[in-house]
Formats: structure tokens, C-alpha cells, sequence
């Protein structure tokens, strides 16, 4: 049974993951205002990623006997000023989420939750792999600078990203098909 304080705290956090949904999501329409349409997918499947990781801790606080929470989401910005400033920005912010899974982490060991601790690894764990991803995306970026052809070359690299389900995780457990 979650504490009321690790309910809370993992409320907030599931409203930050879609946050980060709602920005990724954000950003793909501005890629595909500016017609590049690799980078918009990449961010669209970046946006599916963070929707997985608010469901993952919606069903886990339910599954805890906690009570889920929906949180208003604030709005995220509308527009940037180049893909670079774009991918600066996905860089800051998964830092910053990283900052705040350790944070939940530290709630849990001060609760005493050895369970939800252990849940959060997933979560730690899925940080390493998004601050690599998005270092290496922001570099690939940065290294296309504002030379058309080689932009152009990272939209068509990037567009070939593919959304994946984690192992074990199902969005619709009560049944539906894709
Ligand atoms: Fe769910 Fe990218 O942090």
C-alpha cells in the first residue's frame, strides 16, 4: 500500500512524463510546420515514449492501491527557432526529468518503499538511455549546422526511428486491438 506522500509524488511525476509527452508532441508539429517530416516522426515517437512512461506509473500506483491523480498539464511551448534550438531544448529537459526521477527515488527510501524504489530503476535506468539518445541526436544536429543537404540527411536518418512497447508493458490490459 503506497503512503499518501509516495502517492502524491508519483502523481506529480506521472504529470511531468506526460508533460514531456505533450512537449515531444509539441515539437513534432513544429517539425511538420517546417516540413521535416523525419524529425517530426522522431519526436512523435519520442511523445509515445513519455505517454508509456506516465501509463507505466498510472497502472503502478493503482496496482499499489494507491489513487490516481490527473494533474493539469501545463501547456508547453509552440514554437522554436531552429532544429537545433529544438534539440537543446530535449537534452535540457531529459537532465532535468533525470533530476527529478532521483528525486522520487529519494521519496521512496525515505518512505521506507522498497517496492516503489525498486520500480523507480526502470525508471532510472530508462534516464541513461534517454540523456544518450538525445546527446546523440543533438549532436548529429549540431554537426549539420546550417548546411541544407547535411539537415536534410539527419531528417532522413532520424525519420527511420520506430516506437516500440518496453517488454512486459501493455497499454490496453483489458483487451483491444492496434
Ligand atoms: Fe520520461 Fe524522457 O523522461
Amino acid at each position: 500500500m503506497l503512503s499518501e506522500k509516495m502517492t502524491e509524488a508519483l502523481n506529480e511525476q506521472a504529470n511531468r512524463e506526460l508533460y514531456s509527452s505533450y512537449l515531444y508532441l509539441s515539437m513534432s508539429a513544429y517539425f511538420e510546420s517546417i516540413n521535416m517530416k523525419g524529425l517530426a516522426s522522431w519526436m512523435r515517437v519520442q511523445a509515445g515514449e513519455e505517454l508509456v512512461h506516465t501509463m507505466k506509473m498510472y497502472d503502478y500506483v493503482i496496482s499499489s492501491g494507491g489513487r490516481a491523480r490527473m494533474l493539469a498539464v501545463e501547456e508547453p511551448r509552440f514554437a522554436w527557432g531552429s532544429p537545433l534550438e529544438a534539440f537543446q531544448q530535449v537534452w535540457d529537459h531529459e537532465r532535468a526529468v533525470t533530476g527529478l526521477i532521483k528525486a522520487l527515488a529519494g521519496v521512496a527510501e525515505a518512505e521506507k518503499d522498497q517496492a516503489t524504489r525498486s520500480f523507480l530503476q526502470w525508471y532510472i535506468d530508462e534516464q541513461v538511455e534517454e540523456e544518450e539518445s538525445s546527446d546523440m541526436v543533438l549532436n548529429k544536429v549540431k554537426a549539420a549546422g546550417q548546411n541544407e543537404a547535411a539537415l536534410q540527411a539527419v531528417d532522413r536518418e532520424l525519420g527511420q526511428r520506430k516506437f516500440k512497447f518496453p517488454r512486459g508493458f501493455n497499454m490496453f490490459p483489458y483487451g483491444g486491438t492496434p
